[in-house]
């Protein structure tokens, strides 16, 4: 028999598939369920994007793109930086992945030693410390919490940096707590990556944007107004503001030294980004279509202001509002020390569909849910009073 590789030990299952498994069948038994479990918009691509996406099949548009993409689609970025934050960016320092999932890969494969040491929030996005086993190196944990909004602080940063520490890797707006890093905070993060560089102890800095877009009244820059960044990776998506998480297509801000080193990796290891959805997200940054991604980050908005005090009111704890994406991190201890156990119940119970904490780390996994609130207002009343009833009857 042939083992697998080793560090397939290091790789494990989300379990929101268990619940998402679980809940079908329900689904199937007749039950009625409401879905926030999976981190993914309800709401459908914009249609400008569909028809661009349906003019490029028509002209067979379905060949490989060079590695990098389509420079219309780089061009486009590049101005969408201009536009929205006011920072200019030359689209030779961007690649165009297959999602932010081939733009972390990509990078991480292209820095990364056996041995290495990635710090990475916890909790935090999953898939990050499973790509960094997968290339051998070893992700350390920096917890993170309420009473620092979810995002660490320089000293855990201090505390955690190694010799052997290669990269910082963080998320803003944050999955699985929608939390946002401040430009300040950013500098000084950066600062102190640009200090052990002038030590000596060069690392990189991975700032992963793909909640941009999806911010509530906070205001977002951009990692890259930061002036003076030697190594700092931004990785973004076409997944969550524009609606194409089926469409696998993201990007990477990197700078210009490394292009060349990206552009060979990307050649071997994806060889492109899907062709028809690079022509599409060309149609995604046209007014038709961000007025209508503007209109849904509204509709976002507006559940989350109405689902954040209803949770609470009900006895979730969430003392550090989250500002972007989709997700509201609670704390269920007023219901259960098992988070697992809990969010098992609340589906067979209630029908609503949450995911237990232990998805996102080992920190405090067992005491924290996460809701992603994907769903209309209607649905999100109705999961409030099913929680009612279950949980406060
Ligand atoms: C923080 C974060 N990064 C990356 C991804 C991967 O997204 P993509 O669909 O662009 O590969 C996700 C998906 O949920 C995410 O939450």
């Amino acid at each position: 028999m042939l083992n697998l590789a080793k560090k397939m030990e290091h790789i494990e299952h989300f379990h929101v598939m268990k619940v998402l498994q679980r809940a079908k069948q329900l689904e199937k038994e007749g039950r009625s369920i409401i879905h926030m479990e999976v981190g993914e918009p309800d709401f459908a691509t914009p249609e400008p994007i569909i028809r661009a996406a349906n003019q490029a099949l028509a002209k067979g548009m379905t060949k490989y793109t060079p590695a990098m993409g389509i420079m219309p689609l780089r061009k486009k970025i590049a101005s969408f930086y201009q536009s929205r934050y006011g920072v200019n960016i030359s689209p030779q320092r961007i690649i165009i992945t297959p999602g932010a999932t081939g733009g972390l890969q990509l990078v991480l494969a292209a820095l990364l030693n056996s041995g290495d040491e990635v710090l990475l929030p916890d909790p935090g996005y999953p898939c990050n410390r499973h790509y960094v086993s997968l290339f051998n190196a070893l992700p350390v944990a920096l917890n993170v919490d309420a009473d620092n909004n979810f995002q660490p602080t320089l000293d855990s940063i201090k505390q955690h940096w190694s010799e052997k520490t290669r990269i910082l890797m963080l998320a803003s707006p944050a999955n699985p707590t929608g939390s946002i890093l401040n430009l300040d905070a950013l500098k000084e993060y950066a600062q102190f990556i640009n200090l052990q560089a002038e030590e000596e102890h060069p690392a990189a800095f991975i700032v992963d944007e793909i909640y941009h877009g999806l911010t509530y009244g906070a205001k977002t820059d951009t990692a890259l107004s930061l002036e003076n960044h030697q190594n700092l990776f931004v990785i973004n998506s076409f997944s969550k503001y524009f609606g194409m998480t089926g469409w696998r297509l993201g990007w990477v801000v990197a700078p210009e030294r490394y292009m060349e080193a990206l552009d060979r990796l990307a050649q071997n290891i994806f060889l492109c980004a899907p062709t028809p959805s690079q022509y599409a997200a060309i149609a995604a940054f046209d007014r038709e279509s961000i007025d209508i991604m503007e209109q849904r980050k509204a509709a976002f908005q507006k559940r989350r202001d109405f689902l954040l005090p209803a949770l609470k009111e009900l006895g979730f704890k969430i003392p550090a509002t989250p500002d972007g994406a989709f997700y509201l991190y609670a704390n269920s201890q007023t219901f259960s020390n098992n988070s697992m156990k809990l969010a098992s119940e609340i589906l067979e119970k209630t029908g609503v569909a949450i995911t237990p904490g232990q998805d996102f780390g080992s920190n405090e996994p067992d005491k924290h849910v996460r809701f992603a609130y994907t769903t209309g207002l209607n649905q999100l009343e109705d999961v409030v009073n099913r929680l009612k009833k279950y949980l406060a009857p």
